[in-house]
């Protein structure tokens, strides 16, 4: 999952690529490049291994002019991180440049018939195939770029979002997508290209998300055209951007993650906008409105996702059972979408994922459809793949999320899932109202209670300090809050790098407990909920083994905090919430460890925040 950013117009070229660069950022940062064509017609590339800043250090002393250029920041797939393995690639004549993202699953048997054919290769990843393809389709049939570019096209098989331009024409781009997102930015005498729409927010908010399949000539003269792989010309639909600069920004936080931690009252507040009525007794999502019979009729709902997505598809899965009485299945949308599961008409598949570009989720939906299911999404990124690829769906307005580590997101998907299993339980009758009502004015208190908890930030700082050391991590729960104790753990691994695992608190007695010694922090959800009692047990035997124990409370709790280590208290809300409070104190603690040990929070290793090759 790589960041792709082209511009052609009248400006200087190279400082709107390598802004674009810093937007896409979060995407990969193995390597980072750009191509650019001189007013001199001239092609080139400079790029190097590690992150944006470090191309801008090495273009320092270069020519960067022109005003058409590519530019590319790279999560590695095939071959390592470095200088030769970077993009942009040149072609075998140094005539094309591209820039990919996505993986070539046919690169090699390409790659051995364009060297006997005599091209050479001067890196290990499977873009560079793409561009020799290219040239040698024109070079032995003398037919125009476009056409070469469609042809190749076709012999790939695979994910791509690709941009390229050649030397001596400093008018076009031509770019293409299949599975791998790409949106083209429309301004004045000038067009701009990128993975999302971050990188062009700020120059225009006139936007095509290029769909499936489609290839655009990106041209000053003849202005955009849109067209399938056989050429045939497909409609373009112009849609305006919904984003503001300063959501991009940090807005004077040290790290966005920090950043988006800190604003989930606000997010709380924008998911349930115009979903729940100010009198607060009914709440409604359009996209279960306006399809009634298939929630109510549901012989089942399966639910799709990865990572952050799936342990907030673990808590739906507990609120719609409960509220709904409909089976719901949770499935890891990359082994749902290979091990030929039984779905179909009757069947409600909901695609949960932030991004909405994670490939495998996207795969999933697309399995699921093609067996005729009925698909729900839930999704933050406005006109993503997947959000485009369902039926109907609802998004979690929470606004760009930028740190890897997802947060808001999360706590959005929760809130999100409530409102849903609400509203179905009251479409199917199987709440009472004052349940229902009283679900409602719990999710409306949600975001004074966050900032409650945020307000005590730095308790959980001092409490991260104590633990900075720690080698391993143990993070318990039950019922509602299993799951957020594996998020917690989720956390604090991608961005400590400290090893850490969640456990239905109950299930520590079948093996895990043995890891327990006075070495072992172990965090325990422990609110009040139908469970309260047993799980006191689970931290009684936890203790018994000499485990430190940090218990997630209810501010009034009183039992629990005279036998844990420490405890974080959150404001009491009802079990099925609890995960969405609880889980901001899990949050920070991540977030503070990981800053003590100096990890790069925002952009932990090995890891991009959306996950758009398999
Ligand atoms: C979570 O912090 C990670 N960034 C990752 O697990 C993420 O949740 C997963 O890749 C799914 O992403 P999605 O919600 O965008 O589909």
């Amino acid at each position: 999952m790589c960041g792709i950013v082209g511009y052609v117009g009248t400006r200087e070229a190279y400082p709107v690529l390598v802004k674009g660069l810093h937007r896409l950022e979060y995407r990969g940062y193995d390597s980072a490049g750009v191509a650019l064509i001189s007013d001199g017609g001239e092609l080139k590339i400079y790029k190097s291994r590690g992150k944006v800043a470090e191309l801008e250090r090495f273009a320092e002393s270069k020519d960067v002019s022109g005003n058409i250029g590519i530019a590319h920041t790279r999560w590695a797939t095939h071959g390592e991180p470095s200088d030769a393995n970077a993009h942009p690639h040149y072609s075998e004549s140094r005539t094309l440049a591209i820039i990919h993202n996505g993986i070539i699953e046919n690169y090699s048997v390409l790659k051995k018939a364009l060297e006997v054919n005599g091209y050479t290769f001067r890196s290990d990843t499977d873009t560079e195939v793409i561009v020799q393809l290219i040239e040698y389709i024109r070079d032995v049939s003398g037919c125009s770029l476009p056409e070469a570019v469609r042809q190749a096209l076709r012999e790939l098989v695979g994910a791509y979002a690709i941009a390229i331009i050649e030397k001596g024409d400093r008018g076009r781009i031509i770019a293409a997508r299949k599975s791998s997102p790409l949106v083209v930015g429309v301004g004045e005498g000038e067009f701009f290209l990128a993975s999302d729409a971050g990188p062009i927010a700020e120059y225009t908010d006139r936007v095509v998300y290029l769909g499936d399949g489609e290839i655009a000539e990106i041209s000053l003269e003849a202005g955009l055209r849109v067209v399938d792989v056989a050429g045939n010309e497909t409609p373009i639909d112009i849609e305006q951007l919904q984003m503001s600069i300063s959501e991009l920004e940090k807005g004077g936080y040290p790290h966005f993650m920090l950043k988006e931690i800190f604003e989930q009252p606000k997010t709380i507040v924008d998911a349930v906008r115009g979903r729940i009525n100010v009198e607060e007794t009914n709440v409604a999502l359009s996209g279960v409105t306006d399809n009634r019979e298939r929630f109510v009729e549901a012989r089942r709902i399966i639910i799709v996702a990865c990572g952050t997505s799936w342990h907030a598809a673990l808590i739906g899965e507990y609120m719609i059972e409960e509220m709904c009485r409909i089976p719901v299945e949770v499935e890891y949308a990359s082994e749902f979408r290979y091990r030929d599961p039984v779905t179909g008409p009757g069947d409600v598949v909901i695609a949960m994922s932030q991004s909405g570009e994670t490939a495998d989720t996207l795969a999933a939906v697309e399995l699921a459809r093609s067996r005729g299911a009925f698909i729900f999404g839930i999704c933050n990124v406005v006109g993503s793949s997947i959000a485009r690829a369902t039926d109907s769906g609802a998004y979690i307005h929470v606004g760009p999320e930028i740190g890897v580590a997802s947060t808001k997101a999360f706590t959005g998907q929760v809130t999100v899932l409530m409102m849903l299993a609400l509203a179905i339980g009251r479409l199917k009758g199987s709440i009472r109202e004052e349940f229902y009502l009283d679900g409602i004015r719990h999710l409306c208190r949600l975001p004074e209670q966050m900032a409650e908890i945020l307000g005590r930030a730095d308790a959980v700082a001092d409490l991260a300090k104590i633990f900075t050391y720690a080698r391993n991590f143990i993070y318990l729960g039950r019922g509602y809050s299993y799951p957020a104790a594996l998020e917690g753990a989720l956390k604090l691994k991608e961005i400590s790098y400290i090893h850490a695992e969640g456990y239905p608190a109950a299930e520590m007695k079948h093996g895990p407990i043995a890891l327990v010694d006075s070495e072992m922090p172990v965090v325990v959800i422990a609110t009040t909920d139908r469970i309260y009692e047993k799980t006191i047990s689970n931290i009684r035997e936890i203790k018994a083994r000499g485990g430190r124990i940090i218990a997630i409370v209810d501010t009034d709790d009183v039992t629990v905090r005279e036998i844990a280590d420490h405890v974080i208290e959150i404001p009491r809300t009802c079990e099925h919430l609890a995960p969405v409070l609880a889980s901001v104190p899990l949050q920070l603690l991540a977030y503070y460890i990981a800053v003590y040990k100096g990890r790069d929070v925002d952009q932990p290793r090995n890891l991009a925040k959306s996950v758009t090759v398999e």
